[in-house]
């Protein structure tokens, strides 16, 4: 078989084999393949797409390119949730310890910071101590203990994935929904949950920037993870405002610990229920309904709160901080952004803002890059809120004095105002069940 053969297929709009797909998954993996003859297929696929059939063996061969985990001592109860990406998302680190709480197993591998937006890797090491790699056999055994486990993705998980998603990045070839199913739905069934729900964000600070296209994406990650086996189901959330008021690694901690203390409400704790809800359900074979109350019981009755404690005791993160989040050290500059004008926010470009928090060192410039915990922004006001001339909007926080003006003046450009109060818009689109 020849790469050669398989692109111009593909790039004259013909279905691949699964012979052939074999082939092109194994030479990925082995490096047999060079980078400019996948890039090239991938580009073909942007334009000629996949049918179901090809995406699904895709997906599948990606799933097994490598390590796969083995949760099924869990069976159902094994639980795992995948944002499709987003700025403020600090969804997991409420989920896992909630979930948890209610009787679910979170057994999870979760990614970091991509582009403008953040990884929950990064935020979790914000913890002081806290362990993010574990060997397998750790984390097994937390799960079975504590009920919950949040670690980096190894090396070995889905490589295929890893390599091509490293070239999609830097070809412009991401936004192909074959390319993004199996990137996602590979890694979700190679970490072993039998029960996910996806995540599928939409708006300014998502990659998906319409109902219609996320509906598309969540049905066919839906129907491959159900031919697999799995319990799934997906929502279609807002990403077109940052989620919550915090952005960034320590502070959208800080921010989790409110929720879970009950000190939060908003937008970010509707999702949290929604999620949790959908969670439960599969999990727990329940009503999403009936999900989403035990969710919010388990909130109210501070047992999330503790089963948070217990999670970050058990991967080695110092629990003075989750009690006491006043002791997550501050940033050296800080400034607040005050309104130029009168009037309600009429939108916020949740993308832009998620690049301010990068220039304030929330993320990394290159791969490998350290990034400054405490950098970030916290944001006073939202989309359709009404705010008076000099009045505060955010507050910016990094290490870097000299990015302050800078990222002042970007804030403020990813603002647009309105005299009259925009129509609210919904935080969960819709369910696919
Ligand atoms: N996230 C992934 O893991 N892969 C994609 O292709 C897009 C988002």
């Amino acid at each position: 078989m020849r790469m050669v053969d398989i692109i111009h297929k593909k790039r004259m709009g013909e279905a691949l084999t699964e012979d052939e797909i074999r082939f092109v998954v194994n030479g990925t993996t082995d490096g047999s393949i060079p980078d400019y003859q996948l890039t090239a297929l991938c580009m073909a696929i942007v334009f000629q797409s996949m049918n179901d059939e090809e995406t699904a063996l895709l997906t599948r061969y990606m799933a097994e390119s490598g390590d796969q985990i083995d949760l099924s001592e869990f069976g159902d109860l094994s639980v795992d949730k995948h944002s499709t990406g987003g700025v403020g998302d600090k969804t997991t680190l409420i989920l896992a310890p909630l979930v948890a709480a209610c009787g679910g197993i979170v057994a999870k591998m979760s990614g970091r910071g991509l582009g403008h937006t953040g990884g929950t890797i990064d935020k979790l090491e914000s913890i002081p101590g806290f362990q993010t790699k574990e060997t397998i056999g750790m984390f097994l055994k937390q799960s079975r203990e504590v009920g919950v486990t949040v670690v980096g993705q190894t090396k070995e998980l889905a490589p295929a994935d890893r390599r091509l998603y490293v070239l999609r990045d830097v070809t412009a070839t991401v936004e192909a929904i074959p390319l993004i199913v199996s990137s996602i739905m590979s890694k979700k069934l190679a970490a072993g949950a039998h029960s996910i729900v996806l995540d599928v964000t939409v708006g300014s600070g998502a990659f998906m920037k319409t109902v219609e296209e996320a509906t598309v994406l969540a049905e066919k990650m839906v129907t491959i993870g159900r031919a697999c086996g799995r319990n799934m189901s997906a929502l279609i959330t807002n990403m077109d405002e940052p989620l919550g008021h915090a952005v960034g690694n320590a502070l959208v901690v800080q921010e989790a610990i409110g929720v879970l203390k009950g000190e939060v409400q908003g937008d970010l704790k509707e999702v949290c229920l929604a999620l949790a809800g959908e969670m439960l359900s599969l999990c727990l074979k329940i009503p999403p309904e009936k999900g989403r109350a035990m969710a919010e019981e388990t909130l109210e009755s501070g047992a999330a709160y503790k089963k948070f404690k217990e999670w970050i005791t058990a991967q080695g993160g110092d629990v003075r901080f989750a009690e006491d989040p006043s002791l997550f050290p501050e940033a050296a500059f800080s400034r607040v952004i005050r309104s130029p004008k009168s009037g309600y926010i009429e939108k916020m470009n949740a993308e832009r803002i998620g690049n301010v928090a990068g220039q304030l060192g929330a993320g990394r410039r290159q791969k490998g890059d350290d990034i400054d915990f405490a950098a970030g922004i916290y944001l006073y006001a939202k989309t359709g809120d009404h705010v008076k001339k000099g009045e505060p909007l955010a507050k910016l926080f990094t290490e870097h004095e000299e990015s302050l003006d800078d990222a002042e003046a970007a804030y403020l450009d990813a603002l647009s105002w309105s005299r009259k109060r925009p129509e609210p818009e919904p935080i969960v689109y819709k369910i696919i069940h």
